[in-house]
């Protein structure tokens, strides 16, 4: 059985339409939780167009809407693991790399917030780590620890936890790929970990 799913057919509607490589994952409960653990979050922030949800601090600048970067980081896995998989004639899982990459950044929506111009940690923010808090949610909705896993090891500040499987590696380089060519594409140079 498991979770109660408290998503409306409304907030799930809103986010397929924002999230659509949604519906490309195959398993059709697994595509439930993606969105239950996006709603979830949705409710706990302080945002009611998701569409406007930002991606990046203020210190990291550039105006990147959280969807978008999202739905890039997606796509870019995605065409990644098809390269990768006929390159070695292995079998990855599809699903669980879209999952993964669908939420990898998901925990924004409540870990960074508005104040006036600027984009800052919220309280929450402080006090658990980007990543960590989204793979939390993710883990408690039922989806596998394989997807919990690619959300908690992405960002090059996690220093714990490591990446378990090949699409959990390909989804955290194409999310740096993906920011690191954002700051050059706008006239920012690259970022380093603090
Ligand atoms: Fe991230
Ligand atoms: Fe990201």
């Amino acid at each position: 059985m498991g979770i109660e799913l408290i998503a409306t057919e409304t907030e799930r509607k809103t986010i397929a339409e924002q999230l659509p490589l949604i519906n490309q994952i195959g398993d059709g409960r697994l595509r439930e939780l993606v969105i239950e653990v996006w709603v979830r979050l949705w409710r706990e922030s302080a945002y009611r167009d998701i569409s406007k949800a930002l991606n990046y601090l203020s210190e990291m600048d550039g105006d990147e809407t959280l969807v978008r970067h999202t739905n890039a980081v997606v796509k870019m896995s995605v065409a990644v693991a098809r390269e990768f998989q006929q390159a070695y004639g292995i079998s990855l899982n599809f699903d669980h790399l879209l999952a993964g990459a669908l939420l990898h950044d998901v925990d924004k929506l409540v870990l960074y917030g508005r104040k006036g111009s600027l984009v800052q940690l919220s309280e929450l923010g402080h006090k658990v780590s980007h990543g960590e808090y989204g793979a939390k949610v993710a883990k408690e909705v039922g989806l596998p620890q394989e997807v919990v896993n690619i959300i908690a090891c992405h960002s090059p500040m996690q220093k714990k936890i490591v990446p378990a499987t090949i699409e959990a590696v390909l989804v955290a380089a194409c999310d740096t790929a993906n920011f690191q060519s954002y700051r050059l594409m706008h006239g920012k140079g690259l970022w380093k970990i603090p």
